[in-house]
């Protein structure tokens, strides 16, 4: 009865709490737990598709065509590229080998812009080979390189230049800051420049200009370094213009950035977009329509998916409380590097009464700030930071912790620190059933791996 009211009280919360996606019942996380263990990957693909749905409504007054390309970079699981495959996106791909992901799910070529760093020509053969049409160079090496791969099969791609607008941007994650690593500036490199590489564009014989690309950032949650960014590409286009004046822009990439709730409330995509639209029909209308890219990683998948620990151990000393998992930031490296404060709270389960140990039961209350949810590694760093919405009341040894909105850079990052095997991933497909989508990995696959069975 006591078990039941809990149950009744989480799933209330689900109402009010912003940002939680309880797409499982704590019924249902006490069946997958006894079936599959911990720690365990859920995923909601219903969620997938909504969210894919929602960013690219929040486009919907953009004069021109809008595109939505997935970044796999954030989560390349073959259930989920399925699941986007099903909403026909186009895929923003930066390496060969998830080419061959998208490839072996049956992505359409046609779907994919492919913006790579290394830029290699073999690498380029492989990506024009594939199909693949739309490329983004970041280089003027890369651009030959591209050429040459174009030449040798005798294709014209539809090639797109990555700018670094070198603009302030207020993030998580920066990628545009002066002489950064990613595209090249619109001035001052000796070839490394867009002024110089539209140039060499222009009437090339073995690639047809199609247009520019900028990704300004992840977790973007001020927007002016968007308008910034377009402000600087208008500024381009119109001195451009005086030199070639049949300059067209066909294709506008404007990266990711997205942003998702953790911690703090944060933008809608519609309130994100709004800050941009005005600007980027402005843009159609002075220089001509293009079609706008929407590239997204972190907001398409990262409320779709909870990661679920067990409390194994607690100590309690000086009025504070080390509630330790069997996760840990292998599982979720953000938590690590970025101090990402993943939502937490622990979940009330039927028959979890079997697995509360009573040996360490608290005896006294002891103040949430004074709680601290840690992983199994033996790192210093293997602290979780807690979201201002995390509940770690009643965290005994034995029950349950789901961490929210973990879908996007975490699974991508599982590592065998610690000789730590991969979890499980089950997806709740959009009729309601519960699927298994990825093994987890047992330590005699782990041992192989690392070359155990070469003496
Ligand atoms: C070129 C490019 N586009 C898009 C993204 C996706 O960004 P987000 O996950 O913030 O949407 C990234 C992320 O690193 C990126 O490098």
């Amino acid at each position: 009865m006591v078990e039941n009211s809990q149950v009744q009280l989480v799933e209330n919360l689900n109402l009010t709490t912003p940002g939680l996606n309880r797409f499982v019942k704590p019924n249902d996380i006490s069946k997958l737990v006894a079936e599959y263990g911990t720690p365990l990957y859920l995923v909601d693909e219903h969620t997938l598709h909504s969210k894919v749905r929602e960013l690219h409504s929040s486009y919907a007054r953009f004069t021109g065509p809008v595109k939505i390309a997935y970044s796999i970079k954030a989560n390349f699981s073959p259930a989920i590229l399925r699941a986007f495959i099903k909403d026909g996106i186009s895929f923003d791909l930066t390496s060969i080998g998830e080419l061959n992901f998208v490839k072996q799910c049956k992505g359409d070529p046609e779907n994919i812009i492919y913006t790579s760093v290394t830029e290699e020509p073999e690498e380029y053969i492989e990506v024009l080979q594939s199909g693949v049409r739309r490329v983004v160079v970041s280089s003027f090496n890369g651009m030959t390189s591209l050429a040459k791969a174009a030449s040798k099969l005798g294709v014209k791609p539809q090639t797109l230049i990555r700018v670094n607008p070198e603009v302030g941007v207020k993030a998580e994650v920066r990628a545009s800051y002066r002489n950064g690593k990613f595209g090249v500036p619109f001035n001052g490199g000796t070839i490394d420049s867009a002024t110089k590489m539209v140039k060499h564009l222009m009437g090339n014989e073995l690639l047809k200009f199609e247009g520019f690309h900028f990704h300004l950032g992840s977790q973007i949650t001020e927007f002016s370094c968007y308008t910034h960014a377009v402000d600087k590409i208008d500024a381009f286009i119109t001195k451009m213009k005086k030199e070639y004046p049949n300059f067209q822009v066909n294709t506008f990439d404007i990266g990711g950035g997205t942003p998702v709730f953790y911690n703090e409330p944060v933008p809608t995509p519609a309130q994100m977009a709004e800050n941009h639209i005005g600007r980027l029909n402005q843009l159609a209308e002075t220089h001509g329509k293009f079609e706008l890219i929407i590239e997204s990683g972190r907001f398409l998948v990262a409320e779709s998916s909870i990661l679920v620990c067990r409390i194994v151990n607690t100590k309690e000393y000086n009025e504070h409380k080390i509630v330790i998992v069997d996760g840990g930031y292998h599982l979720l490296l953000d938590a690590a590097l970025l101090k990402q404060e993943y939502p937490q709270e622990i979940v009330p389960i039927a028959d979890n009464k079997k697995r509360v140990t009573t040996t360490t039961t608290t005896q006294h209350l002891i103040a949430p700030k004074n709680i601290h949810l840690a992983g199994r590694l033996c790192d210093t760093y293997d602290l979780f930071p807690l979201s201002k919405i995390s509940s770690l009341n009643d965290s005994h040894v034995g029950r349950y912790v789901t961490f929210y909105n973990v879908g996007a850079y975490s699974v991508v990052f599982n590592m065998p620190f610690h000789c730590q095997t991969k979890p499980p991933v089950v997806m709740k497909t959009s009729n309601g059933d519960f699927k298994l989508v990825r093994k987890g990995t047992s330590y005699e696959q782990l041992f192989i791996e690392e070359g155990g069975d070469i003496a």
